[in-house]
């Protein structure tokens, strides 16, 4: 309404402008045509009064003549009739001849075009026509017409016109308006949902109910705003994401403003926080698990649901009757939900196909995978029940599910049967193998099937990427896209993707709390070690992934290559115990404990040992102040889809200092080459990088600790999660564009 009265009020005043304007020019050209008229009446009514005129004034009847002219005035328009026999006579006139007229002047006025006087009655025009008779050559009949006739008419013409104008105006207003707010209302909603990444096109169906289908004239158009608003929008992406600094509170308002009130659900196998019972008390527990120390920052930003299996001895005794307990403990953030698994499920899910077999077979640590049809049944019905509870959580028929690794691979299928419009995130934390080696699962298809459930499938590297994608090309009828990296499969599309995992940055102030040179002085008093003793570290779970053995091989190896450092180093290995009910972990505890005490014997006898193992769970606090203390760490994974000990040492040293020694098999190693890159199973190369590393000088490892700190504190977890829940938003705008709630469009 606004609007029409904003553009209603100037027209009209415009127009009533253009009226006023024209009204002189109308006047102008009518007066033009009245005089025309008077004067053919003037001269007709001296061609007929000529006559009896001419008698009347041969009689010399001047009293009869004025009656006569007084009668021929009293027609309507006529003012008065005059005569003039010569220019020095007097005038024989009607009784209203205007007193301004006389003979001797009427004669300088012929000739020339109009001839107006103004009266009180308004203007009066003055003709004079000749009339030449037998008495006189000179005589001059002057008629005068009355012209006020004109001044009305010109007054009427005015008003018509005005009015004219101002129904012109308000006709022409009224068809603009609707014009205008049609186009309007159609383009707004245009431009609202392209700029919800709707597109004009297509409105989302709510929409479409209310409002008619956009002109068809605006398609072209609105497809090239479409394009461009697209466009502007990934430009503004790319420079924002580039430019943010990710931190805890950018991810909040990232997810404010991207996903406002959407659900976030993350499942995983592994809890990020279990209840232990010690006697009477309680213990609260972190695990050793890369996967819980990336995702626990990201909770604690943005609240939501963790679903995990309950694997504490205390776990039962803390949780509310929906299973859910708050944590972290000390500060509630969000929800963790227990799921709760049987000893046979466990064994047959957890330990069976997911260890004996899922991480064997994309570790290329030359271990064989084991398969038991047994174990995949518990598999197949783990992942059912960790499905539910996803169902059960899920506050709306859209959640953003964010589903963990190789224990749930089934999942995404599962919760996109339940949940179909359900945005699901799957981030796969370990290496996916070739095409080759994942064949050896007999139960591949169904594996990359359930995968393929997900509308995101994420991995460490563009390398594992690319191997997932051969092996859904090799072995299941999808239609794989190699320049989008989106595989469709089962008319759903998933789009795979590269996000390189971190940790938060900065790191905990409560790990980096004791100064460094205290975490030396610590951590070699508590190891009996002298204070001018250098030390390495190695912190992993006891996986024969990690490399350990071939780490103490080049320990020893550094010893025999270079004697000098017998007895002046120390490599002290935190090896968290981790999945011991399963042979090959437990003879690879037996490996990896003979082989220390074989080197401390060979090597350890006269002074400190070359080596100190320590099989037992560390805390994260107790970690950080080993990373602190120490003068190297080294991290020689066989094969590892990032290795986040690696970034975890990096974020430990805020004094510059420490060398890091790293695998090239691991994920890490592609976004960290100014620590020493190793083959692992090279002892001779490894030998080289520990000797290098304990004589690097205070600025190399400065240099280089500068750099790999900077890697880190910009492509840190918050900017790992952030991305991936971007996509996830674009993806579901794009996805209600195209009607296929949570599958890929990216
Ligand atoms: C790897 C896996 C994680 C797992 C962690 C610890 O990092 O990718 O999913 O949680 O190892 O293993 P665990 O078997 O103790 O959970």
């Amino acid at each position: 309404m606004r609007l029409s009265l904003r553009f209603v009020l100037p027209l009209l005043l415009v127009l009533a402008g253009i009226a006023y304007a024209v009204a002189p020019l109308v006047d102008k050209l009518t007066l033009g045509w009245f005089v025309r008229d008077i004067e053919i009446r003037a001269t007709l009514i001296a061609s007929t009064i000529q006559e009896p005129l001419q008698e009347q004034l041969l009689a010399g009847r001047k009293a009869k003549t004025k009656d006569f002219f007084n009668r021929i005035a009293e027609n309507e328009r006529l003012y008065a009739v005059g005569y003039c026999a010569d220019p020095t006579g007097t005038v024989l006139a009607s009784r209203s001849f205007p007193a301004e007229i006389s003979c001797a002047n009427l004669y300088r006025w012929e000739g020339a075009a109009n001839h107006l006087l103004p009266s009180a009655l308004g203007p009066l025009h003055v003709s004079i026509k000749p009339m030449t008779s037998d008495i006189t050559a000179t005589g001059r009949l002057i008629v005068v017409h009355d012209m006020s006739f004109v001044t009305r008419r010109s007054e009427e013409t005015k008003r018509y016109l005005f009015y004219l104008f101002m129904a012109l105006g308000a006709v022409v207003s009224l068809i603009t308006v609707i014009i205008a707010q049609l186009s309007w209302r159609g383009w707004m909603a245009g431009m609202r949902s392209l700029l919800r990444g709707e597109g004009i096109l297509r409105k989302p169906e709510q929409e479409e109910k209310q409002q008619p289908p956009s002109p068809p004239g605006f398609k072209p158009i609105a497809r090239d705003l479409q394009r461009l608003i697209h466009e502007l929008e990934s430009e503004t992406r790319a420079r924002d994401e580039s430019q943010v600094t990710w931190t805890p509170e950018a991810l909040r308002a990232i997810l404010r403003g991207e996903l406002s009130g959407e659900d976030v659900i993350v499942v995983s196998n592994r809890e990020p926080y279990s209840h232990q019972r010690r006697g009477e008390r309680i213990e609260v527990q972190r695990p050793a698990s890369g996967l819980v120390t990336a995702l626990e920052p990201i909770m604690r930003a943005c609240s939501g649901t963790w679903i995990a299996h309950g694997s504490g001895s205390a776990d039962h005794d803390v949780v509310d009757k929906n299973d859910c307990v708050a944590v972290p403990p000390d500060k509630p953030a969000y929800q963790l939900r227990r799921v709760w698994l049987t000893a046979e499920e466990e064994a047959g899910y957890y330990y069976g196909f997911a260890n004996e077999g899922l991480w064997p077979l994309c570790h290329i640590a030359h271990v064989r995978p084991t398969f038991r049809s047994s174990d995949w049944a518990q598999y197949v019905a783990v992942n059912r029940k960790f499905a539910k509870a996803v169902v059960s959580e899920s506050k709306t028929k859209d959640p953003i599910v964010l589903v963990q690794d190789y224990h749930l691979a089934l999942l995404p299928q599962m919760i996109r049967e339940a949940l179909p419009n359900a945005t699901i995130i799957t981030f796969w934390h370990i290496p996916w193998p070739n095409p080759e080696s994942f064949a050896i699962c007999p139960w591949r298809e169904e594996v990359l099937a359930g995968l393929l459930g997900s509308s995101i499938l994420g991995f460490h590297t563009q390398f594992h990427c690319n191997n997932f994608v051969d092996t859904v090309d090799r072995f299941l009828e999808a239609r794989v896209d190699r320049e989008s990296f989106n595989v469709s499969f089962g008319g759903k599309s998933t789009a795979v993707r590269r996000y390189p995992i971190s940790i938060a940055w900065p790191p905990d102030a409560e790990m980096m709390q004791k100064p460094v040179p205290e975490c030396r002085s610590n951590i070699r008093h508590v190891n009996d070690l002298p204070q001018e003793h250098k030390i390495g570290v190695g912190v992993d779970r006891l996986d024969y992934t990690k490399g350990i053995v071939e780490r103490f091989r080049a320990i020893e190896r550094l010893l025999e290559l270079n004697p000098d450092w017998i007895g002046r180093f120390t490599f002290i290995q935190i090896a968290a115990p981790t999945r011991s009910g399963i042979d090959e972990y437990q003879h690879h505890e037996v490996q990896v404990r003979a082989m220390a005490a074989r080197i401390n014997a060979r090597f350890g006898r006269q002074g400190p040992p070359p080596i100190v193992l320590k099989v037992e769970h560390h805390e994260p606090q107790e970690v950080y102040e080993y990373f602190r203390a120490a003068d190297l760490c080294f991290v020689s994974s066989l094969h590892d889809g990032m290795n986040l000990v690696a970034k975890e040492f990096v974020g430990a040293r805020d004094d510059e200092r420490g060398v890091l020694i790293l695998s090239e098999f691991t994920g890490a190693a592609r976004e960290l080459p100014e620590a020493l890159i190793v083959n692992p199973y090279d002892s001779d190369q490894c030998a080289a990088a520990l000797h290098l590393a304990l004589t690097m000088s205070a600025n190399e490892q400065r240099d280089r600790m500068r750099l790999m700190r900077g890697l880190v504190a910009e492509f840190n977890v918050f900017r790992w999660a952030g991305r991936m829940l971007l996509d996830a938003a674009a993806m579901r705008r794009r996805s209600r564009l195209t009607d296929k709630p949570g599958t890929s469009n990216l």
